[in-house]
C-alpha cells in the first residue's frame, strides 16, 4: 500500500455547509489517518464561531486525549494566561489544532508525546480549513512549527518569522502571525529565560490582538 492509500485524509468525512456543531460531530468518525486507532477520542476545538481570533496548537495532548478538549493541560494553561495578559477574552479566542488526534508513544504504563509527520498534518487539514471558512477569524495564530506547517502550507524558523503579521495564506482570508508554543516554554529550564519566553508570547498575542476590530 502506498502512503496515501494508507492516508486518505480527512476530506472524505468532512461534510459540506456545516456549522460548527456538525463539524465536532462529523470528526468522531474521520479515518484520514491512522492517528484515530490509538487515541481515546477526537479532540475537535473550543469557542465560538463568532470569536475573531483562530489559535491553532500542534495536537491533542494526554489530559486532552483524555478528556476531548483542547487545551486543558499544562501547556493550555500557559496559553490562556498568555491570552489574559495580551488582554484578551475567552469569547475572543476560538482554539483549536492541526491535527485532531493525540499521536504518542507507548513507554510502559507511559504515553510520549510524538510529534505528528507532515502526513498528519496534511492529512488532519481539510478540518483546519472547514473551521477557518466557518469562523473566518480576523486573524489566524499559530502556536509553534506543526501550527504555522499546517497554516501556511510551508515550513517556517519560529524564529525568523515569529510576531510578524504575515499574508493571508493561499485560498483564506485571515492574516497569520506565528509563535512559539506554549509547550516549548514550559521546556525553558532557567526560569528567567522561561519568564522571557512567556513575555514573547504575550507579545505576540498583542500584535495578533491589534487586528482585532470586533
Ligand atoms: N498542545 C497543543 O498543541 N494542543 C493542545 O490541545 C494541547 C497541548
Ligand atoms: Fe482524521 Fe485528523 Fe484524526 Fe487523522 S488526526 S484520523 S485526519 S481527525
Amino acid at each position: 500500500m502506498t502512503k496515501s492509500d494508507e492516508r486518505p485524509g480527512a476530506e472524505l468525512w468532512v461534510p459540506e455547509h456545516a456549522d460548527l456543531s456538525e463539524l465536532r460531530h462529523a470528526a468522531e468518525e474521520c479515518r484520514g489517518c491512522e492517528l484515530w486507532e490509538d487515541a481515546t477520542q477526537v479532540v475537535f476545538s473550543r469557542g465560538a464561531a463568532t470569536a475573531p481570533m483562530m489559535i491553532i496548537g500542534e495536537q491533542p495532548g494526554d489530559r486532552e486525549d483524555l478528556t476531548g478538549e483542547p487545551f486543558v493541560g499544562p501547556a493550555g494553561r500557559m496559553l490562556m494566561e498568555a491570552a489574559s495578559a495580551a488582554d484578551l477574552l475567552e469569547d475572543d479566542l476560538y482554539v483549536t489544532n492541526a491535527v485532531k488526534h493525540f499521536r504518542f508513544e507507548r513507554r510502559g504504563k507511559r504515553r510520549i508525546h510524538d510529534k505528528p509527520a507532515v502526513g498528519h498534518i496534511v492529512a488532519c487539514h481539510p478540518w483546519l480549513e472547514a473551521e477557518a471558512e466557518i469562523v473566518q477569524p480576523e486573524v489566524i495564530v499559530a502556536l509553534g512549527a506543526t501550527a504555522a506547517r499546517a497554516v501556511l502550507g510551508r515550513t517556517v524558523k519560529i524564529g525568523e518569522v515569529r510576531g510578524t503579521v504575515l499574508e493571508p495564506p493561499a485560498g483564506c482570508v485571515s492574516p497569520v502571525v506565528v509563535t512559539a508554543h506554549p509547550s516549548s516554554i514550559l521546556r525553558v529550564r532557567d526560569s528567567a529565560d522561561r519568564e522571557a519566553a512567556f513575555d514573547a508570547l504575550v507579545d505576540d498575542l498583542r500584535t495578533a490582538a491589534d487586528l482585532v476590530t470586533r
